[in-house]
């Protein structure tokens, strides 16, 4: 690793701060760098909708383009902005957040995460989460100089985590548990009564919970349970939520982030040094979507659904058990049938049949075993990609 010397004092510095250096590059796109330059590339590989963003949605920010609001907005985003996303959770959720001081707009539910973690995290604090997770979720604690902490979960249990296995991880560093559901990698849901549960513990032991609900609009079987709506969790509970995945508007770079006057206003401090304010524009079409974008979703998530119930069928018909996916739009099928690592079976898969698929082993320890398959892509291509692996399976079925 590069060193340079302080040429007044003579000592020898690293470049690279340990914060950096920590931090592992992601497993995801590591893999996306391989597939750069190979052609014929079925991917359901990265993580994001295969629509472009509903015209109407574009068209709002053109406009605003062309009327010139090119400039920054105020610091917590623009107050129309603010005052849609706490009546889209009044109305969706039945809480209440106030335009006004509780509620953040971000770029992305990224830097929501980032700013949640650098606004409650000191040094050396812990924060659970279950394994496997979201890529992002333990570089963000370690970029807080917190310690990320796993709970591992299972597909016997369909990736449901326990608050009793949540509580043996407690110690006097707990600061928070952060959840994801439904969840990337796994497409799991919690249940109501889990989520309770994980309220109770919260409660009990005065620990924060920031849930990223990302996802909450991907879901297929129910309703999805706002951790934020449960009873007595306010005080305890960073909301985080985002316009990328239920409104085909990853690249807009717009979510928002929901709690207590108290944490936003730490959050705000630091994203008005680092960030300033979320893209104008992103802002403009937020409001757009949802204001007039309820039925774009609704086609959306009808449309990802039909392709999970397809993919799920096929992967379990071609020898790789797939657990039911609930929400999100992935599929994880366990690859031990063909005795491989899941980095080994992603490459060779890449390699032999130009099928993109994400290692489980990415997402942490107990993705091992398993590959994280999207599905936002189309019918034909999963069909494709389907025949594709059906055939690379059947010639490395371990004997
Ligand atoms: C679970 C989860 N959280 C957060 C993000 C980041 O989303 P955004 O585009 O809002 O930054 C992603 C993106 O894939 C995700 O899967």
């Amino acid at each position: 690793m590069t060193t340079r010397m302080n040429n007044k004092t003579g000592k020898k510095q690293k470049i690279i701060s340990e914060r950096a250096e920590k931090l592992s590059p992601s497993g995801i796109r590591k893999f996306f760098d391989m597939l750069a330059d190979m052609e014929d590339v079925i991917s359901l590989g990265v993580g994001e909708p295969d629509y472009a963003t509903p015209w109407h949605i574009s068209e709002a920010a053109v406009k605003s383009l062309e009327k010139g609001y090119t400039m920054y907005t105020s610091n917590s985003g623009m107050p129309e902005l603010r005052e849609l996303t706490s009546k889209y959770l009044k109305e969706k959720y039945g809480i209440d957040y106030k335009a006004y001081g509780e509620i953040l707009m971000t770029v992305g539910v990224s830097e929501a995460l980032d700013l949640a973690m650098r606004a409650i995290i000191n040094p050396g604090d812990e924060v659970i989460m279950t394994d496997p997770h979201y890529v992002a979720y333990d570089s963000c604690v370690i970029l807080a100089e917190g310690k990320p902490v796993m709970v591992p979960t299972f597909q016997k249990n369909n990736f449901e985590v326990e608050a009793k296995d949540i509580e043996a991880k407690i110690t006097d560093k707990t600061k928070a548990i952060l959840i994801g559901f439904p969840s990337n990698p796994t497409g799991a849901v919690m249940p109501r009564q889990k989520l309770l549960d994980i309220a109770a513990l919260a409660k009990k032991y005065n620990l924060m919970v920031i849930s990223d609900e990302i996802y909450a609009r991907l879901t297929y079987d129910g309703e999805h349970t706002c951790f934020a709506s449960l009873p007595g969790v306010r005080e305890n509970t960073i909301l985080l939520g985002g316009f990328s995945k239920a409104y085909a508007m990853t690249g807009w770079r717009i979510g928002y982030a929901v709690a207590t006057e108290e944490i936003i206003a730490a959050m705000t401090k630091i994203h008005q040094y680092t960030i300033m304010s979320a893209p104008t524009p992103a802002q403009v079409a937020a409001i757009e979507a949802l204001k007039n974008g309820e039925s774009d979703v609704v086609e959306m998530v009808e449309d990802y659904n039909r392709r999970r119930k397809f993919i799920v069928k096929g992967l379990n018909e071609i020898g790789l058990p797939c657990f039911e996916p609930k929400g999100a739009f992935y599929a994880f099928p366990s690859i031990t049938p063909t005795g491989m690592t899941s980095e080994e079976f992603s490459e060779r898969l890449l390699k032999e049949e130009k099928v993109a698929v994400v290692p489980g082993s990415a997402f942490g320890k107990c993705g091992e075993g398993y590959v994280r398959c999207c599905y936002a892509t189309s019918l034909a291509e999963i069909e494709e990609a389907l025949k594709r692996m059906g055939r690379f399976v059947k010639g490395h079925r371990r004997r």
